[in-house]
């Protein structure tokens, strides 16, 4: 059977759920069904419980990933309100910094356009100020990041026109780069109905005509990453399912499909997944790393079996191609036929690049 050497997947958006929602997955499980599919490090989002916005929630994680992690990673930091001081103070510690301009899953969400400003003018970078924007809040964070002269990094970018506005943004100057789902490349409205709240997350699937769009323009994407965003089956089967899907796993066969049909190159993917995210985030690589997938025929995702703790997926029943055979991570084999080779804190912190 044809092997295919890839440097493997840098996932810049997770939710790992730890500390606060480990029912629906944590820092061991998350990086479980990372390395599963080929992921061998993933930047972790800050709408945890306690929301990773201070000193004490942030080293509180790390010691969290510290002792459970198997793949690689990153903490993003958050803000709320209140002092600014952690911004400055925590910087060189995360990969950058995460504001919600709209309202999702957890409490994050800071929409008050004096204390936006004050944001942007404090973060000191040298990550970027990573943002969920939807509808008129994207171009709010593009004035922003223009007027303060700050790099904007844009997350699932929810709509082909929102590439077209981040590229104008740039003609005129704004350093600003963007990310797409796997679910808004490979689900559509269309999906909606059979999905049920299978199908529901922010920023919501777009209608097939439009996705094809995002397919057509995806030479102004910087970077793919999945919204790993778990939630259990009765969370989904309530009266109120929370917004969001898990992804760790089937980002990379559902884009070798994608290369096997002619939509994109290997080396666009590889572009999208592990250089861009890395440069995105001014992150090194894990050195001598990488992943063996094994490809045979195309075959339908299947419904049951994934390592993400929440156990399902919204893409079963797609087709995909490509199994993840070994994950080999800084020398040593982590992942192998589908056991892990590595104890829990296997897993480290990334380190900047030239530093
Ligand atoms: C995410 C989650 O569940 O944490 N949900 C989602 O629908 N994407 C939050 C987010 O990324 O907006
Ligand atoms: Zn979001
Ligand atoms: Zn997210
Ligand atoms: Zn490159």
């Amino acid at each position: 059977m044809p092997v295919l050497s890839l440097p493997g997947i840098v996932d810049a958006h997770v939710h790992l759920r730890e500390p606060g929602a480990t029912h629906k997955e944590d820092a061991y499980s998350g990086t479980i069904s990372a390395l599963a599919g080929g992921v061998i490090a993933l930047l972790d989002m800050p709408n945890t419980t306690p929301p990773t916005v201070d000193g004490v929630a942030l080293r509180l994680k790390r010691s969290l990933f510290e002792a459970k992690a198997v793949s690689d990673y990153g903490l993003f930091l958050g803000y709320v309100g209140g002092s600014l001081e952690p911004l400055t103070q925590l910087a060189g510690e995360v990969v950058g910094l995460k504001l919600y301009l709209d309202a999702t899953y957890g409490d994050l969400v800071l929409s008050d356009p004096r204390t936006l400003a004050r944001v942007f003018e404090a973060w000191p970078g040298p990550g970027p100020i990573a943002v969920h924007a939807e509808g008129r809040s994207i171009g709010t964070a593009l004035d922003l990041a223009r007027r303060y002269d700050r790099r904007l990094h844009v997350c699932h970018v929810p709509h082909p026109d929102d590439l077209l506005r981040i590229d104008a943004a740039r003609q005129r100057g704004a350093r600003v780069t963007c990310e797409v789902t796997p679910h808004h490349l490979f689900l559509a409205a269309e999906d909606a109905a059979r999905l049920g709240a299978y199908g529901v997350m922010k920023p919501p699937l777009v209608p097939q005509a439009e996705v094809q769009r995002f397919w057509e323009r995806l030479d102004l994407v910087d970077l793919i990453a999945s919204d790993h965003a778990p939630h259990t089956r009765a969370e989904k089967e309530s009266a109120a399912p929370p917004p969001g899907v898990p992804g760790l796993e089937t980002t990379l066969p559902l884009l070798l499909w994608a290369v096997d049909q002619g939509r994109l190159s290997l080396e666009r993917l590889i572009e999208l997944t592990y250089h861009n995210p890395l440069r995105v985030y001014g992150l090194a690589p894990p050195p001598d790393s990488g992943i063996e997938v094994s490809m045979a025929e195309p075959y339908r995702l299947p419904e049951t079996g994934y390592r993400t703790r929440c156990g399902w997926s919204p893409f079963a029943g797609h087709s995909a191609l490509g199994r993840v055979t070994r994950v080999r991570l800084r020398g040593r084999t982590a992942w192998e036929e589908g056991a892990l080779r590595v104890a829990p804190g296997y897993g480290q912190p990334l380190e900047r690049a030239g530093g």
